[in-house]
């Protein structure tokens, strides 16, 4: 263990093997998946590797808007940060990766939740007329969190 996250996880690679089965459950999931609609998993797998390399001591290759910019048109909840977390949780132990790793890019991924939840959808920014906030419902019998989550 050193105090470079990006090297004891094993680089670019593994970051976007994690990221590749991370999209492909984020996409698919009932709730998450609204925020996806028409968009490009390979494209999002690239910026999201490409970003967290950045903010793990790895190479600065990211140059594109920040996550703050990103989604401030996106109601996002701490409850729905709190889902995707887990499923990014699942998706990097499923990689083999250690628990103690995980945890530590957990932390990584929880410093920007200040800067992308709402508390509701008044809260967020548009940036043309006509742009409408992306706000998704939960939907009904949504499985999660289980008990053992709480
Ligand atoms: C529940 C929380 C989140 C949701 C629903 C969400 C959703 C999305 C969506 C829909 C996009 C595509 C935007 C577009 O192309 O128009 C996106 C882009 C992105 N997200 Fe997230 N995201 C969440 C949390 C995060 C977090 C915590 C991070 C960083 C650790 C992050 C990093 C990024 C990056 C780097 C992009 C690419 C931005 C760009 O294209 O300029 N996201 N996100």
């Amino acid at each position: 263990m050193s105090d470079n996250l990006y090297k004891d996880i094993g680089g670019e690679e593994v970051l976007n093997r994690v990221h590749r089965r991370f999209y492909e459950s984020l996409f698919e999931d009932a709730w998450l998946g609204k925020f996806f609609t028409g968009k490009n998993p390979d494209v999002l797998v690239m910026k999201q590797t490409k970003f967290m390399m950045s903010c793990m001591g790895g190479p600065d290759e990211y140059k594109w808007e920040t996550p703050a910019i990103a989604h401030m048109h996106m109601n996002i909840s701490n409850e729905l940060y709190d889902l995707r977390q887990s499923i990014l949780k699942q998706c990097i132990l499923e990689e083999g990766i250690a628990e103690e790793l995980a945890e530590r890019w957990l932390e990584v991924d929880n410093s920007f939740r200040r800067a992308l939840v709402k508390n509701s959808v008044e809260d967020c920014v548009t940036r043309v007329q006509g742009q409408i906030p992306v706000d998704v419902q939960k939907p009904a019998n949504y499985p999660w969190p289980k008990d053992n989550d709480k």
